[in-house]
């Protein structure tokens, strides 16, 4: 199938990172924010990469301004009637993913893909909520979206090998390698890396060493690009717990049981990164 009008619901750190890799390889690219104060500060923060970009002379000012042109922002689901492919980025709830998918089916002509770009829920159960089940899919990115490379390709029971075909192409046309697997909880990625970022989490709790100890050793001696405690605070410690939550209640495996020191710096605010707070200090 050929795509030439992305979608994206959602202007945060995945959605904003999916809309720039996306129109910098050429597509259309529609955005979708609550409201326009999201919207402008989503906005906000694709531009300024795209200035990052420009000052390092990965793109020049004039494919800057290409690239920003070839963004629409948006408040409403009808900007979506053109769009070939959709890509949803909200929060991590289900209730709010299967509202986002129904309204996405209304919307998008009949021949559109729709993908989630969730961390660890059912893709299926989103797609339950269309009446284009077999046009379901994950296209699971990492964060920060312009720098990592893989895009984990969910197939749902329900999915189309030739919807799963049309993902692959969409990725390697992004420059991205894409894996294929299987609609189950955190997906390749998730079901692995947690288990580390968990295990870490419980040895700090329980005084293994000093944070700054735990994550030079895991950087200098496992050369790990961060150190668990550091990439706990990128991914943010509620969506950490949240996945942590969700596979616990999926798997049973007691390794993704969250250990209570990450549930308590949760309800203290301590997000990581994006509060100013997690493990360090980033005020
Ligand atoms: N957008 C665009 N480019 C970015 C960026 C961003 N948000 N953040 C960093 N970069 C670029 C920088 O511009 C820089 O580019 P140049 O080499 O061309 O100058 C390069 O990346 C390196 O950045 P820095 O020098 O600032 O810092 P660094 O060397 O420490 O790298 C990092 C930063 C790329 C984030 C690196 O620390 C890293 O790879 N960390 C691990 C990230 C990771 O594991 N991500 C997965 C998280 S889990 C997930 O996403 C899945 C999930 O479901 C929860």
């Amino acid at each position: 199938m050929n795509i030439k009008n992305v979608g994206v619901v959602g202007c945060g750190q995945m959605g904003g990172g999916i809309v720039e890799v996306s129109a910098k390889a050429g597509y259309h690219v529609v955005v979708l924010e609550v409201n326009q104060a999201f919207l402008d500060k989503g906005m906000a923060n694709v531009t300024a990469s795209l200035d990052r970009a420009a000052k390092k002379g990965r793109i020049t000012e004039e494919e800057k301004d290409k690239i920003l042109g070839r963004i629409k922002g948006t408040t409403s689901f009808d900007d979506f009637k053109h769009c070939d492919l959709v890509i949803e980025a909200v929060i991590e709830n289900m209730e709010e993913k299967k509202r986002v998918f129904a309204a996405l089916d209304k919307a998008c002509p009949p021949h559109a893909i729709l993908a989630s770009n969730t961390s660890c829920l059912s893709v299926l159960d989103m797609a339950m909520a269309t009446r284009r089940q077999s046009q379901v899919l994950g296209l699971h990115f990492f964060n920060p979206v312009p720098v990592m490379k893989i895009v984990e390709i969910v197939k749902t029971i329900l999915t189309s090998d030739d919807v799963v075909a049309a993902g692959r192409a969409f990725c390697d046309s992004i420059d991205k390698k894409s894996v294929l697997c299987k609609d189950t909880p955190g997906f390749i990625a998730n079901r692995l890396a947690i288990i580390v970022v968990i295990a870490t989490i419980r040895a700090y709790e329980q005084g293994l060493a000093t944070k700054e100890d735990i994550d030079l050793t895991m950087k200098l001696g496992l050369n790990h690009p961060m150190g668990p405690l550091e990439l706990a605070d990128f991914i943010g410690l509620d969506t950490l717990y949240f996945i942590a939550c969700a596979m616990y209640d999926e798997l049973k495996d007691p390794a993704y049981l969250p250990p209570v020191l990450l549930k308590k710096m949760v309800i203290a605010g301590q997000l990581g990164r994006k509060s100013g707070k997690g493990f360090y200090d980033y005020k």
